[in-house]
């Protein structure tokens, strides 16, 4: 018998592996997982047989309010993953170009690499503070080009594009017909001064979203999709072949974490004023790690000098308990991408065990 292969999602197969069991988690790329008990939320009672063909109708709503988009522009998904692959499925043909940032988070271009098309990497460049580089895409969009994809926040340095930004990729989105997927799974971390949903801006943007990072909710897996309302007609009917409709206590939940957001709002701050300054210190208090400091969010991504970042990683693994993100699930080896969104004492305690590998690493 023979089967069909796929491709691994290198990123996802690796990180499975590790995460459950870990003390020190400074892998995870949003805040830490946030419980029932916490939010003091629960559901009452809940009907298992009633299907919501196109979402829990109070989740739509606050999506809409949330974010400005109309509820007809909304697809809900299982994660941001899920929109993504069927945005993908729709709009990539073998052979299209597609554009795509470079560092990446890797699971980002193998969906993309699913559907065959030829591959154009965008370089988000350390000496330019991984500022999406206008000038370069336009020298790569021509008129195979068919989508191009990236992240805001970026995922994995923390730059964060302005409105300015956006709407000029815009023009050239419309200027030359592609459509642009904008993974904003972290744009909610951008408190002040929030740019536009990219899809806002164009019919041909498509923006995706989720409650796994600013909300820590990833387990529940409640994502969205925001396009134009006949995307969203065309990505339903083909997630008719996968999924039908999400899982109800999901969306139900979802939407009482929506109705919270003030809450996470407060407690992003509070992660922000106490964490980012302890791993700022720390960063830049070690000679061998050089950085751009990411503008929000809960992750950093220094680049090592002259240390392998899966050896330090593995070595964290095996000896301290910790876990970090090794460069290479982001294309870019000489990095490590390090989550600050939990515990103060753990991240405390997660960078001293870091320092420590990094020593015994420059020893030997
Ligand atoms: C850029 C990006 N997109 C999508 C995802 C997947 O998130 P979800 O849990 O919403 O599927 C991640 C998770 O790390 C991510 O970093």
């Amino acid at each position: 018998m023979s089967l069909q292969t796929f491709q691994t999602v290198e990123y996802v197969d690796w990180f499975r592996n590790y995460w459950h069991d870990i003390e020190y988690d400074l892998a995870i790329s949003g805040i830490h997982p946030v419980s029932q008990k916490e939010l003091n939320i629960q559901i009452d009672d809940l009907n298992f047989g009633k299907t919501l063909f196109y979402g829990h109708p109070r989740l739509v709503e606050l999506i809409s309010e949330i974010y400005g988009v109309e509820k007809n522009e909304i697809l809900i998904t299982s994660g941001s993953t899920q929109a993504n692959y069927l945005i993908c499925a729709l709009l990539i043909s073998e052979g299209d170009e597609v554009i795509v940032e470079h560092p990446v988070y890797t699971p980002l271009l193998d969906v993309v690499k699913l559907f065959k098309p030829k591959v154009k990497l965008l370089e988000r460049k350390f000496e330019e503070g991984y500022k999406l580089n206008l000038d370069r895409l336009n020298e790569i969009v021509n008129q195979n080009t068919k989508m191009m994809v990236f992240t805001n926040i970026h995922n994995p340095s923390g730059n964060m594009m302005d409105t300015q930004t956006l709407k000029s990729i815009a023009k050239i989105a419309e200027e030359n017909n592609i459509f642009v997927l904008s993974d904003e799974v972290y744009r909610d971390f951008i408190l002040e001064k929030s740019p536009p949903v990219f899809s806002s801006l164009t019919k041909l943007g498509i923006s995706t979203c989720s409650l796994s990072k600013f909300y820590g909710a990833g387990a529940l897996r409640v994502g969205w999709a925001m396009c134009d309302p006949n995307l969203v007609e065309k990505a339903r009917l083909l997630n008719d072949y996968i999924l039908v409709t999400n899982s109800c206590a999901g969306e139900l939940y979802g939407a009482m974490i929506l109705e919270n957001r003030n809450w996470f709002v407060e407690k992003v701050n509070e992660i922000w004023s106490k964490n980012y300054p302890l791993l700022k210190d720390w960063v830049e208090g070690r000679n061998e790690l050089e950085w751009i400091p990411p503008m929000c969010g809960v992750i950093g991504f220094p680049r090592l000098k002259n240390v392998d970042s899966m050896k330090l990683t593995e070595l964290l693994l095996k000896k301290y308990n910790t876990l970090i993100s090794p460069g290479q699930f982001f294309g870019a080896g000489k990095h490590i991408r390090i989550g600050f969104g939990g515990d103060e004492d753990k991240l405390r305690k997660g960078l001293e065990n870091v320092g420590l590998a990094l020593d015994e690493m420059n020893r030997s």
